[in-house]
């Protein structure tokens, strides 16, 4: 199978690594809900900057990481470096170059959405084993809160028709229609970030969904938001957020 990525993260890798951390608590209760041990080898695919993947080891499992771009898979590897457990692979959601029937649990960091996800679906079934989980995850800003809600007016005057896409949907359609996995878990916590102004200025550069949409009018939009945070004069940035983690049981095998 050829498959390459929708989009390109390297211009963006840089950048990723001040990403926010996803909320413990989602992690570890998807981790229960999917009942995985300390020990048992995970798949971390779109691994990218580590944001899942460090978690999963932190909590002593080992994982596989799986990341299509060198730029990105670089990150991963500079932040994880020294962590016991972990191993770095390049390959795809829709083919992961890893082993069939391997894995208790397949996780995707804000990565799901960057794969054609009924062919990232049926490869996660193809290395899970038997009775083995499927989780996806990102974070959402709050776009309501005051602050956050003028930051999206800026950008949709700058690009009218932003869209967040699949990123911000449910992804509970995609992954019962895939037939492969029982309805999912829904696992969401939220937290407020306080991050220095100009760190979360930089952060960004990072936003993929922003920058692709944006094209050349990325540079405007970045200002944009530079002016906004300048102008309320404080050395950091209240960020609140909610992670939303979709955690689905492969179905049994006679039901594929
Ligand atoms: C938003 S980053 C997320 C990185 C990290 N997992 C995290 O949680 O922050 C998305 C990652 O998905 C990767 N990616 C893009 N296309 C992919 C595909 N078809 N399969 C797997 N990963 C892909 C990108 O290279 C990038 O590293």
């Amino acid at each position: 199978m050829t498959v390459t990525t929708q989009f390109d993260y390297t211009p963006y890798a840089a950048d990723y690594a001040s990403r926010p951390d996803y909320v413990s608590e989602v992690i570890t209760a998807t981790l229960a809900v999917a009942g995985v041990a300390p020990g048992d080898l995970v798949c971390d695919v779109g691994a990218g900057s580590a944001h899942l993947t460090i978690p999963l080891l932190e909590n002593g499992l080992r994982v596989d990481a799986v990341e299509p771009t060198q730029a990105m898979r670089e990150v991963g590897e500079g932040r994880t470096q020294g962590m016991a457990g972990v191993q770095w692979f390049e390959g795809f959601g829709e083919a992961t170059g890893r082993p069939g029937d391997t894995y208790p649990l397949v996780t995707f960091g804000s990565s799901f959405d960057r794969t054609d996800r009924p062919a990232a679906l049926r490869e996660t079934a193809r290395i899970l084993k038997p009775g083995g989980w499927f989780a996806c995850c990102w974070n959402h800003r709050d776009l309501e809160e005051p602050f956050q809600a003028r930051i999206e007016d800026l950008i949709k005057q700058h690009i009218p028709g932003y869209d967040y896409g699949t990123r911000r949907a449910d992804q509970t359609p995609a992954i019962e229609a895939s037939g492969l996995f029982e309805t999912p878990v829904v696992i969401s916590g939220r937290m407020t970030r306080q991050v220095s102004s100009d760190v979360w200025c930089d952060a960004w550069s990072s936003h993929s969904t922003l920058g692709q949409q944006a094209g050349e009018k990325f540079d405007d939009v970045l200002a944009g938001i530079r002016g906004l945070v300048g102008a309320e004069r404080r050395d950091h940035v209240d960020v609140p957020y909610v992670t939303k983690m979709w955690v689905a049981r492969l179905r049994g095998r006679n039901a594929r």
